[in-house]
């Protein structure tokens, strides 16, 4: 493949790269280029420079640099030559018919028919929610307050129970039992065979941006766990970079958003006139959804769970958001759970009104903090005050700075010089760290390192799932106290009580909380590398078990007496051992 030279450079002719980059990203003049934040990592201070003179861009922070074309494929999330055709279209230049590398045009074709099996499924699925079988499904949506226009408008479904009514009916359509399992709808094991992903279930389309059914979540009626069930990750299906009912919600010229978290609050709020609304996917928000949603330019607000959890979780979505240079406000639902119940109960017009009256993110931590706090005792006083201050740090500019600190110096009786001047010696306190450590923060390198340090145990147990005898022979190198980061070592106990024949994400999401079991599902869905060699697959295995074993050592090596130090190292002998032998 390629598009011939002469056009890509009369596209970079005609939009100029300033333009082209400063119509994403804010920059500001500065020597014979332009400067800007970052949109590829988070950053204060602007290290990403745009060069008129080379049409390109480069970020010193993160190394990212290119050409338009690289920056749009990078910032839109797609591939190379999607972000040519994109880019001539808005230069007006004509592209001549492609030669795909054989390659490329199977993985295209590929796609394609994951996509046609997926929107075969939500027929199958809108089908039943309407025939004798889905009577149940259908009313439990109706009871739910749905209308028939909404249930349609979202192409809602039921799965019925039976171990795979589904397979067979894509079968029957022409697609391969490979087709049906890679579009994750359902799945193979040795004693069920290839059996249906869902059943007994009211089923939820998920749509990308333009409106192509990539996966499903299904919601069991009345009690149950897991109250929902998604489909995994598949080719067409990144749960990181899509929201659920953006497809409505970017064309309802409100020039805002509302976040929330689960399905049906979009789908209520959406009846009640307010197609605004989108959703993360079953997962927590991400910054590729910040991404997503960045591109249009419109207000944020959250409409989380008025709980504990949706506080948090709520927070750690302003974060991202502030990440991505972007603000949002919080409305409140009290004295309702969440959007779907508050609209139910008071109607659109006093939601509005909660819009309006939406509070603005940081004003909501401080709060949150102070209500977790005991006010009459003096000592969390103050850590309330430090804690504020160091809150504060965040805005940049003075005044906007000086604004909140007199707002919450004020609404929480603190002293404003006290305040100010706490917030100062923090600053002067990251100022020299800063110095100390020039490029990356302190934060961002505890976070790189805690990545770092679980992939071992992370890789060893989605191994598990992709291969289950691989089980049999780690048990005999490690216990579940072995896998040192949580929640690895939750994880872990798990899977070696189920042992290898019953092994299931169903199986060990049923037994986790929320949070963990979603890391579980996020984990055990994303695809493991590809070894060519079965002599590399065996070699890596007993390479992460030493990886793990090893980790733990220098773990628990203070707590452990000096014979048990000796047999583990010995252990790590014995692999290193097996991993010499194979070759
Ligand atoms: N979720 C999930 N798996 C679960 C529970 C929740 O994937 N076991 C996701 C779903 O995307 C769900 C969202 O988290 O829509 C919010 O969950 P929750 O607040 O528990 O449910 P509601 O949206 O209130 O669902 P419902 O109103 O149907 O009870
Ligand atoms: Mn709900």
């Amino acid at each position: 493949m390629f598009y011939p030279e002469e056009k890509l450079e009369e596209i970079k002719d005609r939009l100029d790269v300033v333009d082209l980059i400063g119509s994403y990203v804010k920059l500001k003049k500065s020597g014979s280029g332009y400067v800007g934040l970052c949109p590829f990592h988070s950053e204060k201070t602007p290290s990403f420079s745009v060069s008129p003179g080379r049409q390109s861009f480069h970020c010193f922070g993160c190394g990212k640099g290119g050409d338009i074309f690289w920056f749009v494929k990078e910032y839109e999330n797609i591939s190379y030559p999607e972000a040519i055709r994109q880019l001539a279209e808005r230069a007006g230049v004509t592209l001549p018919e492609l030669n795909y590398s054989r390659k490329a045009k199977e993985r295209e074709k590929k796609r394609e028919r994951l996509f046609a099996a997926n929107k075969e499924a939500a027929r199958y699925f809108y089908y039943l929610l309407r025939a004798p079988a889905g009577k149940e499904g259908m009313a439990y949506l109706e009871r739910r307050g749905l209308t028939q226009d909404t249930i349609h408008r979202f192409g809602l479904g039921f799965a019925a129970s039976g171990r795979d009514n589904l397979v067979k009916y894509l079968k029957e359509k022409g697609f391969t039992d490979a087709e049906i399992r890679d579009a994750a709808l359902a799945k193979y094991d040795e004693k069920w065979g290839l059996h249906d992903h869902f059943w007994n279930r009211v089923m939820f389309p998920i749509q990308d941006v333009s409106g192509r059914v990539i996966g499903f979540g299904g919601r069991v009626m009345g009690e149950g766990e897991p109250k929902y069930l998604n489909s995994q990750e598949s080719p067409v299906f990144d749960k990181s970079r899509n929201l659920y009912g953006l497809n409505f919600a970017r064309a309802s010229r409100k020039k805002r958003f509302i976040l929330c978290e689960g399905y049906m609050d979009v789908i209520s709020q959406h009846q009640a006139g307010f197609t605004e609304a989108v959703a993360s996917l079953g997962t927590a928000f991400t910054p590729g959804q910040a991404a997503l949603l960045r591109k249009y330019d419109s207000d944020i607000y959250l409409a989380y769970d008025s709980d504990g959890a949706g506080t948090k979780a709520a927070i750690r979505a302003g974060e991202i958001l502030r990440e991505a240079g972007m603000s949002g406000k919080i409305i409140s639902l009290k004295p309702y759970k969440d959007p779907d119940e508050f609209v139910r109960n008071l109607g659109a017009e006093e939601y509005e009104k909660r819009i309006l009256d939406a509070e603005n993110l940081f004003l909501f931590e401080v709060r949150s903090l102070y209500e977790t706090i005991d006010r009459r005792d003096p000592a969390a006083r103050t850590r309330f005050a430090s804690e504020t201050a160091a809150k504060l740090l965040r805005f940049e500019d003075a005044i906007e700075r000086d604004n909140y600190l007199s707002s919450v110096a004020s609404t929480y009786g603190i002293d404003p010089g006290a305040l100010k001047g706490k917030v100062a010696e923090l600053a002067g306190r990251e100022q020299l760290r800063a110095i100390r450590a020039p490029v990356v923060t302190s934060q961002e390198r505890a976070r790189e390192k805690a990545k770092k340090e679980g992939t071992s145990e992370k890789l060893l147990l989605r191994r598990f799932f992709e291969e289950p005898e691989s089980l049999d022979i780690a048990v005999k190198y490690l216990s579940p106290e072995d896998f040192t980061v949580p929640p690895t070592g939750e994880l872990a106990a798990l899977i070696f009580a189920l042992g290898k024949d019953k092994l299931s994400l169903n199986n060990i999401v049923g037994e986790l909380d929320e949070e963990t079991g979603e890391y579980a599902a996020g984990l055990f869905s994303t695809p493991a590398e590809e070894y060519e060699w079965d002599a590399d697959r065996k070699k890596v295995l007993f390479e992460m078990i030493r990886a793990v074993k090893q980790h733990s050592l220098e773990k628990h090596s203070e707590d452990l007496d000096i014979g048990r130090v000796v047999e583990i190292r010995n252990v790590i002998a014995g692999l290193e051992k097996e991993i010499a032998a194979i070759e």
